[in-house]
């Protein structure tokens, strides 16, 4: 069975969020099935990953968008480096950017991909049998393959919408239709919802089937998906959940390069304290001291906006008895408040951008995480720090709720119910008491270095849901 996953983010090549890991891990995992050839098809990035593997062109072509002419080119990378074969769709002037988002005209620059893509299948005479989408930026595939005449030849190829965020749906006016490969007309309602085009929507419309991110999420989207509970309800039939795993071989603490000292479950607690120490040396904090920690995007999803009051709330009510390290980046006025608090507490460390090598040592180092999401469809954080003994204290929502079980029910995580910074530093304390029980923390830390995410029980998920 041959798998194409679409998607603008796959890691290690360019990673903006959880998006890029499980594209990076699934088709991996998949390929270590027997008769399955999964891969990846991304856009091309000026990322360092891309300059420094070896790539052959495999098709080189044309794609009109209204009255522009663009070249399409795919390029494979040769050795197969991460498991999969990885083909990036370059199109000089839309994707050939050094990020996947963020540009004034990316409507354009995510229909050029769809189009180039499926262009190129075509006129190679590629067809796979599962065409995998990943969110609303390859959403329209599904619309295309069935009603773009160019495209005849992919006609009946299954086609299987993952949806990472309903948060995002790339609505766009329906002036953009002019940019859209030719089209049977007759079917503009497919493309339709509220008056827009909304290619989330059109994804769920005109797919075989699609899938959220956790069994968690996808009941909630029933209920609140931002305009489109009524379109799933409609489909329900076509509804799964799978929660993501994780890559176990790239996040291994006894292995893991970005750290300064390797650990296992057996010396876990020796382990962990000697990155603690080496990683709060670094930011000035007391190692002595419970560190908590938030690794994320300053969104509003996140819960990033309770940061500030957190921090403040939580160092004042303990008179300072525990330390918060946040690393992040997105909101400025987030940023700016965090900036401003991490100059006025000293138990607060604050470190801005995207550093995957600090996310590491933050897992491994942290007594606890902090996840205050308002909305999660998944969450890979919670179960990386799982994985590095580290306990999650998480809101219960989406993916959390289906990853992270409190103590008091017999887990070994914290969960709390409200979306505020109330409820977060109220967990904070429950997590302050249970740190000073003594001998608890080691017994928590194995326990949770047992679990086990890993990617071979989703892949198999997904692999059922392609047979059927
Ligand atoms: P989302 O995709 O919604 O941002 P996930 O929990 O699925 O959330 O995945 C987030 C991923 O991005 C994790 O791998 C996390 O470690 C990583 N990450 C987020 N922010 C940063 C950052 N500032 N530096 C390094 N890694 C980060
Ligand atoms: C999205 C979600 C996150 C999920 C990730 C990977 O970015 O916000 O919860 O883990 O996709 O599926």
């Amino acid at each position: 069975m041959r798998i194409f996953n679409l998607s603008m983010e796959c890691y290690p090549v360019a990673k903006v969020g959880g998006l890029a890991d499980v594209v990076g891990a699934l088709p991996k995992y998949l390929n270590k099935i027997e008769g399955i050839e999964a891969s990846v098809v991304m856009p091309w990035y000026n990322k360092p990953f891309v300059h420094d593997h070896q790539f052959e062109i495999v098709f080189d072509g044309w794609i009109h968008q209204h009255h522009q002419t663009f070249q399409v080119q795919v390029m494979k990378e040769r050795s197969k480096s991460l498991g999969f074969d990885l083909y990036l769709v370059k199109i000089p002037g839309l994707l050939d950017r050094d990020n996947p988002y963020g540009y004034w005209d990316e409507s354009q620059q995510f229909l050029a991909f769809q189009h180039g893509v499926l262009h190129w299948l075509t006129a190679m005479q590629i067809r796979p049998d599962i065409l995998h989408c990943h969110d609303y930026h390859t959403g329209l595939v599904p619309f295309m393959v069935e009603h773009c005449p160019e495209f005849s030849f992919l006609k009946g190829v299954k086609t299987i919408g993952t949806i990472h965020n309903g948060e995002y749906q790339g609505q766009m006016r329906w002036d953009m239709a002019k940019y859209f490969p030719w089209f049977d007309g007759g079917k503009w309602g497919l493309l339709d919802w509220n008056g827009y085009i909304n290619p989330l929507a059109t994804m769920i419309k005109c797919c075989h089937a699609f899938n959220a991110v956790s069994g968690g999420y996808m009941d909630e989207l029933f209920q609140s998906f931002r305009g489109l509970e009524s379109l799933v309800q409609q489909e329900y039939a076509k509804a799964y959940g799978i929660i993501n795993g994780i890559d176990t071989e790239v996040w291994d603490s006894e292995t893991d390069d970005f750290l300064d000292f390797n650990y296992g479950k057996e010396d876990a607690s020796t382990g962990k304290w000697k990155n603690k120490k080496q990683l709060c040396e670094e930011y000035n904090l007391n190692p002595d001291l419970p560190l908590f920690s938030f690794i994320g995007r300053f969104a509003g999803e996140k819960g990033a906006d309770f940061l500030p009051e957190i921090v403040s709330k939580s160092i004042q009510q303990t008179q300072g008895s525990l330390n918060i390290i946040v690393l992040g980046s997105g909101d400025k006025n987030i940023e700016n408040e965090l900036s401003e608090l991490s100059y006025l507490y000293s138990n607060f460390a604050l470190d801005v951008g995207y550093k995957e090598f600090l996310s590491h040592k933050i897992y491994a180092s942290s007594d606890f995480l902090l996840m205050p999401s308002r909305v999660e469809p998944c969450g890979l954080n919670q179960m990386y720090a799982m994985r590095y003994g580290t306990i999650p204290i998480v809101r219960y929502t989406g993916g959390l709720r289906d990853t992270v079980q409190d103590i008091s029910t017999g887990g070994s995580g914290i969960n709390f119910g409200e979306a505020s910074a109330t409820a977060a530093v109220e967990a904070m304390h429950r997590g302050l008491q249970i740190y000073h029980v003594e001998g608890l923390m080691p017994k928590l830390v194995q326990s949770n270095m047992s679990f086990d995410f890993s990617w071979e029980k989703s892949a198999q998920l997904y692999l059922d849901l392609y047979r059927k």
